[in-house]
């Protein structure tokens, strides 16, 4: 698992009288299996660098790499096939679809037909303690329950990256604190990106990135792995 990030800037509203600047000049390398924290005031940019990682906003100018492949040189449709298959997300809002089950809903990136997957949903959803709920609505739960159903419809096709905006935001602190174990579990396998307010639920995190005006203040690591 590896991004690399050089000189990135995002602006919106770039047509427009009025512009925004996102992110301006972002330079950041990282690598391996770890649980990274992104932390910065209101209107910082955690978002935009978050979107922009993901390949879900287009940067205004500089690149983003994924593994090698840069995202500059990529269609929108490679783009969005590099995300299927290699992202998960989880944002504050749960966008869970109504009509269908907490379990259908877990089940929409992957085959939800078959028994593996099923069981497998079941079994994330266990973890997490919902499981009694598999076949309840979304408006059937609480926020937080519906958070979590989000979180193991992130986690069930084995995405090599997860991209959490505010992840725990709904959540009461020991909901966040499992939501966060979870993910910390998951972290062996992937690299784990959690924009958040909450220095709290970083304990366990491998590297904290702070942000500050669009620009990277400060990148710590606990070992070896990442460098701004
Ligand atoms: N769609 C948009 N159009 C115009 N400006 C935007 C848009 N999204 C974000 N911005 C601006 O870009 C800057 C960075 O926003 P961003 O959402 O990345 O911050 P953030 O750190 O995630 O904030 P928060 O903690 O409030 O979610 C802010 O000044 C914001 O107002
Ligand atoms: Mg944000």
């Amino acid at each position: 698992m590896e991004f690399n990030i050089e000189k990135l800037n995002l602006i919106y509203d770039m047509d427009k009288a009025a512009q925004t600047i996102g992110l301006r000049d972002v330079n950041l390398a990282l690598s391996g299996n770890r649980l990274v924290g992104i932390l910065g005031p209101s209107g910082s940019g955690k978002s935009s660098l978050l979107y922009c990682m993901a390949g879900l906003r287009r940067q205004t100018s500089g690149n983003v790499s994924f593994e090698g492949h840069s995202y500059k040189d990529m269609s929108t449709a490679k783009l969005a096939a590099l995300r299927r298959s290699d992202f998960g997300f989880v944002f504050q809002r749960h966008f869970l679809v109504e009509y269908m089950t907490i379990l259908d809903n877990v089940l929409t990136p992957v085959n939800a037909s078959s028994k593996k997957m099923r069981d497998k949903a079941l079994n994330l959803l266990g973890r997490l303690g919902i499981e009694e709920l598999a076949n309840k609505k979304p408006h059937q739960l609480s926020g937080g329950q519906r958070q979590k159903a989000a979180i193991a419809r992130a986690l069930i096709n084995e995405p090599k990256v997860i991209f959490g905006d505010e992840p725990t935001a709904s959540l009461d602190h020991a909901s966040a604190r499992e939501v966060m174990k979870l993910l910390d579990e998951y972290k062996q396998n992937a690299m784990v990106l959690i924009v958040t307010h909450d220095e709290s639920i970083l304990d366990n995190a491998d590297t904290i990135i702070r942000i500050w005006d669009g620009a990277i203040s400060s990148v710590q690591n606990k070992e070896e792995g990442a460098t701004a």
